[in-house]
């Protein structure tokens, strides 16, 4: 394989990127059922984000929030089945952290499906959090039948070196 026409590039996200992000998610139905993609569709308008792309096509994105002061956390985030396990979740989140830390965040976090609820595929999930340095904050029971149990894990951000 050309190495070189297969590297990944990572960039800010563009209302042009909309289409492809939605239906990478929706490619991902053991992760995203359909209030999950409804919820994406709004959020890619509205939150900062970044996409992973590869000969042309979005193949990974992550999005933010901001609390305006020194919270943040991320949105969605997704690479394509076909390639996870390739460090392009690590990469992706990377850029968040550095953007959110320019912003003055230190405090990072994420929610998640909770492990009382025994499904494999959000095991991988929180495998990859916990392996990119975010450890477990809240659980909570929720009546949301699509999230019985949320976990939020939290990850502290150094600050920025002064210039
Ligand atoms: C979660 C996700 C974004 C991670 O992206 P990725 O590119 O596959 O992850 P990376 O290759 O960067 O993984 C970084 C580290 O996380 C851990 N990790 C990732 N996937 C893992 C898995 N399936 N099992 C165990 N550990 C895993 C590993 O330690 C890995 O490093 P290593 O491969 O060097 O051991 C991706 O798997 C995905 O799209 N999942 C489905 C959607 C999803 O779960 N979104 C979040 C909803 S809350």
């Amino acid at each position: 394989m050309d190495v070189m026409a297969d590297a990944v590039e990572l960039r800010s996200i563009t209302s042009d990127d909309f289409t492809a992000v939605i239906g990478l998610a929706r490619a991902l139905p053991e992760w995203f059922n359909q209030e999950g993609i409804r919820q994406i569709t709004v959020d890619v308008e509205r939150q900062p984000g970044a996409v992973a792309v590869a000969n042309g096509d979005v193949i990974g994105f992550i999005t933010w929030t901001f609390d305006g002061q020194s919270s943040g956390e991320i949105g969605w985030i997704a690479v394509d089945a076909g390639r996870h396990r390739g460090g392009i979740g690590r990469r992706m989140l990377s850029l968040a952290e550095d953007r959110l830390r320019d912003s003055g965040v230190i405090d990072l976090f994420v929610e998640t499906l909770g492990d009382s609820v025994d499904y494999e595929p959000y095991e991988r999930t929180r495998s990859f959090y916990r392996a990119v340095g975010f450890r477990d904050f809240k659980r909570a029971k929720t009546d949301n039948p699509g999230m019985p149990e949320s976990l939020t894990l939290h990850k502290t951000l150094a600050p920025s070196e002064p210039a």
